[in-house]
């Protein structure tokens, strides 16, 4: 039975069905009072109408308005007035005008059988009717409620909390957002900030744990996701009325790769009160070794390279190899490989036997390596040449944790392989169903950059897809922003279940993608304040404008502002702050003195492995690690193993 001890009694319109305007199922007309509170995006309730309707309640929302006055033609008005718009206004009687509304009906209830909507009183819509009309009945109560406040519809004095179903935005019905709008007005960073926070603390108990992985791709705009931003009153009252704690994430796990000097991160977040909670993202040739179709498919598919790389990955990396011609190789690392290849080359050369290696074209083998060459030289710091990796925890992902990944100083070739490595270890942990949680959101911001609309099929854009088409599944659900929808690609726009507009450009808005939309509707979407958003919903017919309050974090902007990045430290600095970061037991000196002298590229190999150990004495296992003062073994070792510069392809 619907409640409507809260409906105001007193209609405030009526509808109205010509023959040229009828009512239709999907659609009506209705007059107001020229005083009226109904605008645009207004929710309206239709009752009653003729006998046998009695029963009959329609829900609508206010798609476009229209003022009449009798008159028949502008031209009667202008002669009435003999031309002298002054004398219009002393009009001696003012002529009647209307108020006329086109709604689209949200909802009908009983919905069957499907009539159109009856001529009957309209009324504004109370806090139940938009629960209603918003079919958000069905998820926001019940013994399971699965509701995820989004932000308050805001009408005629209505302040009514408007709710997603986590059911179909996290999966397994329908899952996936995106949001897309203008640059600074559209709020949509804002927007994604403050939805994690509302679904972190409504995702339902019994679906289980939840985390979010969010790509950094612009300056400092994720980066102070554990610090309390400014909010106004007028956001804390609407925290309050969305059952919303304004806090900031209490559990953020910040990554970044190094600088190229493989010891200072590259990251904004680098003040040295902050920079302590920055994990460096550090890969070697085993975990990059896999996503080799990143690197490859960029200039060339090339069937012969990449069952060069599949051979690589399968009999020779990690495995005890002989190279054919007398040499043993335990390959674990770039220079490991590097040394493979120089063998291979020399081996082929020294024997004089042709172009053909283990059926593998030289010219094969020489694009593999200078491909792999080109990512540990282009990616420095982020991809290791030598020393061990330090990455996620896969398989100990935490519950309502957010892990952010910076990679927006990195090459774009980086980015690419960050993206494919992360996104394809999700998945494939959420297969298993060992990732730690049960569920996560991933943030990718400026999704145009990854998905574009046109432009090759990449191995990122490729992955995007996937997740768009089977995510869902997994709990592997794709949180996307870009300020232009018809520039991401259709099927993972389409495939966002809900789908969110800040203030659009109105170029945008004449492309074919939103055809859909009312003139009316395009034109509130072209001027939409900030903090106010159209959203699509599978349980809402139609589209709804909310308000959300700001993020309870700090912004980018402010962030480095408060925490301004430091100065890159000197090596021997930055060595001393990794290590007395790993134990506050240890002394900067005591690192100091025990690294002085020493070869960078020793000391960044000793760095990596106590930092993959973490070992109760640090310093003892830091000395150990790089072994007596001199090392003339290694040194003469490193001499004999040549910079990996491009050896010039050979066409086949
Ligand atoms: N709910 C809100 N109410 C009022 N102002 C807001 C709200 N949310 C965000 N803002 C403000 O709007 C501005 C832009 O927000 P945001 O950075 O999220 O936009 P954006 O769409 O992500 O922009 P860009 O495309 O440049 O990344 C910020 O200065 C922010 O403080
Ligand atoms: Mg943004």
């Amino acid at each position: 039975m619907i409640d409507r001890s809260a409906s105001d009694p007193v209609p405030i319109g009526r509808v109205v069905a010509t023959e040229q305007k009828p009512a239709t199922p999907h659609q009506f007309h209705f007059w107001t009072a020229t005083e009226t509170s109904v605008g645009i995006g207004a929710i309206v309730r239709v009752e009653g109408g003729g006998t046998g309707d009695g029963g009959r309640v329609v829900f609508g929302v206010v798609t476009d308005g229209f003022a009449y006055s009798d008159l028949a033609s502008p031209l009667h008005d202008v002669i009435g007035a003999e031309g002298d718009p002054a004398r219009a206004a002393g009009a001696p009687t003012a002529r009647a005008e209307i108020r006329l509304w086109t709604a689209a009906v949200l909802r009908q209830m009983p919905e069957e059988p499907l009539q159109p909507v009856p001529l009957g009183d309209v009324h504004m819509a109370s806090d139940a009717d938009v629960a209603l009309a918003l079919r958000m009945d069905a998820y926001l109560h019940g013994a399971r409620p699965t509701a995820i406040p989004v932000g308050l519809y805001t009408s005629g004095g209505l302040e009514s909390p408007v709710y997603l179903d986590a059911d179909f935005l996290v999966g397994p019905e329908a899952a996936h957002l995106n949001i897309s709008g203008v640059s600074g007005l559209a709020t949509k960073t804002s927007a994604v900030e403050f939805l994690l926070g509302a679904l972190f603390q409504h995702f339902p108990p019994h679906r289980g744990k939840i985390a979010a992985v969010c790509f950094n791709v612009k300056g400092p705009d994720l980066l102070f996701l554990d610090h309390a931003g400014a909010l106004e009153e007028e956001d804390r009252r609407r925290y309050a009325r969305l059952r919303v704690d304004p806090v900031p994430f209490d559990r953020v796990r910040y990554y970044a790769p190094f600088k190229a000097d493989g010891v200072n991160l590259n990251t904004l977040r680098s003040h040295g009160e902050l920079v302590g909670a920055v994990e460096p993202l550090v890969w070697g040739l085993t975990e990059v070794l896999d996503f080799a179709e990143v690197l490859l498919n960029r200039d060339d598919i090339d069937a012969k390279a990449d069952a060069f790389i599949d051979f690589l990955a399968d009999r020779v990396v990690r495995r005890d190899f002989e190279d054919g011609f007398g040499g043993q190789h335990q390959v674990e690392t770039f220079a490991d490989l590097e040394r493979l290849f120089r063998s291979i080359f020399d081996g082929l050369e020294n024997a004089g036997r042709g172009d053909i290696w283990r059926t593998h074209h030289i010219a094969t083998i020489r694009k593999v390596r200078n491909r792999l060459g080109n990512v540990s030289t282009r990616c420095k710091g982020l991809v290791t040449d030598d020393g061990p990796s330090s990455d996620l925890p896969w398989g100990r992902f935490e519950d309502r944790a957010v892990y952010v990944i910076d990679v927006a100083n990195v090459d774009p070739l980086g980015q690419d392989l960050v993206f494919a490595r992360i996104v394809s270890k999700l998945r494939e942990h959420l297969e298993r169903r060992d990732l730690g949680v049960d569920a996560v959101a991933v943030f990718v911001d400026e999704l145009n950059k990854y998905a574009p609309a046109d432009g090759a099929e990449t191995y990122v854009k490729k992955m995007l897809l996937d997740i768009s088409e089977r995510g869902r599944y997994l709990g592997l659900v794709l949180f996307g922003a870009e300020q232009f929808r018809s520039q991401v690609h259709r099927r993972v726009v389409g495939n966002a279940a809900t789908q969110v507009f800040g203030r659009m450009d109105a170029d945008e808005l004449a492309t074919p993608g939103y055809q859909v939309l009312s003139p009316a509707t395009k034109i509130k979407l072209a001027t939409l304040p900030v903090g106010e958003l159209m959203l699509r919903h599978p349980h809402f017919t139609q589209p709804i404008f909310v308000r959300f309050p700001r993020p309870p974090v700090l912004r980018g902007r402010d962030g480095v502002e408060r925490y301004p990045p430091a100065q890159d430290l000197p090596f021997e600095d930055a060595v001393a702050r990794q290590v007395t970061r790993l134990d506050p037991g240890v002394r900067p000196n005591q690192v100091k003195d025990l690294i002085a002298g020493r070869e960078e590229a020793d000391v960044r190999r000793a760095l990596g492995a106590v930092r993959r150990e973490r070992p109760a004495d640090l310093l003892a296992t830091l000395r150990r690690r790089l072994g007596g003062r001199v090392a003339p073994e290694a040194a003469r070792e490193r001499a004999a193993v040549p910079p990996l510069n491009p050896i010039p392809e050979e066409p086949y």
